[in-house]
């Protein structure tokens, strides 16, 4: 690794004190599209997808993207090409997974409140698989399947009641909260699903939880679906495949996940262990593909020192990086061309009117107004999570490709942010 290399970020690196993803320069980057600009390494997606299949090889294992992370066309573009399937959770991400070239059979389709009209859609184009969430789901999607003469394949999302040990709003493998079936209703639900006529059995899924870096949620949320899949089975229902969700974490600050072809060692010798090792698999992977493959660039635009805190006001703000605001979450911020001198002690904030607005509190930074800082690990929930709140068009968005830059989606100007939007007479 490049001695300069940023810690979990192996495509971005201090060449001559300017930082650049793969070989081009961020500031270059910043200069021609304007900032806030996220850029993503193309390489870095590709090498994260890599430990994945580097950790399966020769095991019957398809690997779905978790679009929701990060839902740029190009971005699913990469992905469909390398191989992969998609985890979508609305019809608007099946129209994305369509334009950008994916096949429908490789869809399979998560979340708890799916539209009738999503599930008419998704029979019509022959997705994969459904993971249905609850029991009033499977009476409804019983129904739009024999409407359409067809039968939907589907998959339970049984809740195993593990701990991820993550931030609360994204952990969803416990009681109490709104995923998946209780584990204790697994069997029952399964036995109602095999006797519905427009439903076809085909798969168990579970997803505990986002941001997960330890390997023991996910040995202990296998043991308990292992478990439940010999019930299924000794009532009769061949449980054709296993699907373990998402939910790897990547390194934000220091963090220390296992790698993806390490934890799933560790995962496939338990499956070994337990006669599944030639189940076919299936994962949900999406932080862990894009996340630290990304860059938020943003221009400084005034400094203002304060009594209390001096404030570095940026031009990127929650409406682009919500997760600081959302969960506290910590994005490490470097300056493009890093200046000699002291540090200051600054809170990065946005321009937008909410004291939620910020993006880095109490960072160690010298920087002046016209200076661009990169925050890091902005290539998941970050564009997919952003919003036009304050009437701020969503930034632009570049691929890098070695030492090519493709725009992959035009900054949005002001009217298109009131585009669909009427006057009355
Ligand atoms: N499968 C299901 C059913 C999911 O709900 C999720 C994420 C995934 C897969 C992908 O999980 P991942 O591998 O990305 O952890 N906005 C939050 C994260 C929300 C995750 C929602 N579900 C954040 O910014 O941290």
């Amino acid at each position: 690794m490049n001695a300069n290399t940023l810690p979990g970020q192996p495509h971005i690196a201090y060449q001559a004190n300017t930082l650049c993803m793969e070989n081009v320069k961020l500031a270059d980057v910043a200069a021609q599209f304007g900032t806030p600009v996220f850029a993503y390494s193309k390489a870095s997606m590709l090498s994260a997808l890599a430990a994945y299949q580097r950790g399966f090889a020769g095991r019957k294992v398809q690997i779905f993207y978790a679009m929701k992370a990060n839902s740029n066309l190009a971005v699913l573009q990469v992905f469909a090409k390398a191989g992969c399937g998609f985890d979508i959770v609305s019809g608007g991400e099946l129209a994305r997974v369509l334009a950008a070239g994916g096949a429908p059979e490789k869809i399979i389709f998560s979340g708890v409140g799916k539209t009738r009209a999503e599930m008419k859609q998704a029979l019509e184009l022959g997705i994969a698989c459904f993971n249905v969430e609850s029991e009033a789901e499977l009476e409804v999607l019983n129904d739009v399947a024999l409407s359409l003469g067809q039968k939907a394949p589907v998959s339970l999302r049984v809740n195993p009641n593990v701990d991820p040990k993550t931030h609360p709003y994204i952990s969803t493998g416990l009681k109490g909260n709104k995923f998946g079936v209780a584990h204790e209703n697994a069997v029952k639900t399964y036995k109602r699903a095999a006797a519905l006529p427009g439903l076809s059995v085909v798969g168990i899924d579970c997803h505990i939880g986002s941001q997960i870096t330890e390997a023991m949620p996910y040995l202990d949320a296998m043991d308990r679906i292992l478990d439940l899949v010999v019930d299924i089975e000794a009532a009769g229902i061949p449980i054709h495949h296993i699907d373990f969700g998402g939910g790897l974490g990547i390194d934000y600050n220091g963090d220390t996940p296992p790698a993806a072809d390490a934890l799933w060692q560790q995962l496939l010798a338990k499956l070994d262990a337990r006669g599944f090792g030639q189940r076919q698999l299936m994962i949900e992977p999406g932080r862990s593909l894009v996340g630290n493959a990304g860059v938020c660039l943003s221009d400084v635009v005034f400094m203002k020192p304060g009594e209390q805190k001096n404030f570095c006001i940026i031009d990127a703000a929650m409406n682009d990086l919500p997760r600081p605001a959302m969960y506290q979450a910590f994005h490490q911020i470097v300056p493009v061309r890093p200046r000699a001198g002291a540090m200051t002690l600054v809170d990065v904030v946005g321009p937008v009117c909410e004291s939620g607005d910020w993006i880095g509190r109490d960072r160690e930074l010298n920087v002046q107004a016209g200076d661009t800082l990169a925050v890091l690990s902005a290539g998941a929930y970050c564009m997919s999570m952003s919003s036009n709140y304050n009437t701020r068009g969503r930034a632009a968005e570049v691929l890098i490709d070695g030492d090519q830059v493709h725009l992959i989606r035009k900054r949005e100007t002001a009217a298109d942010t009131f585009q669909g939007e009427h006057l009355v007479p």
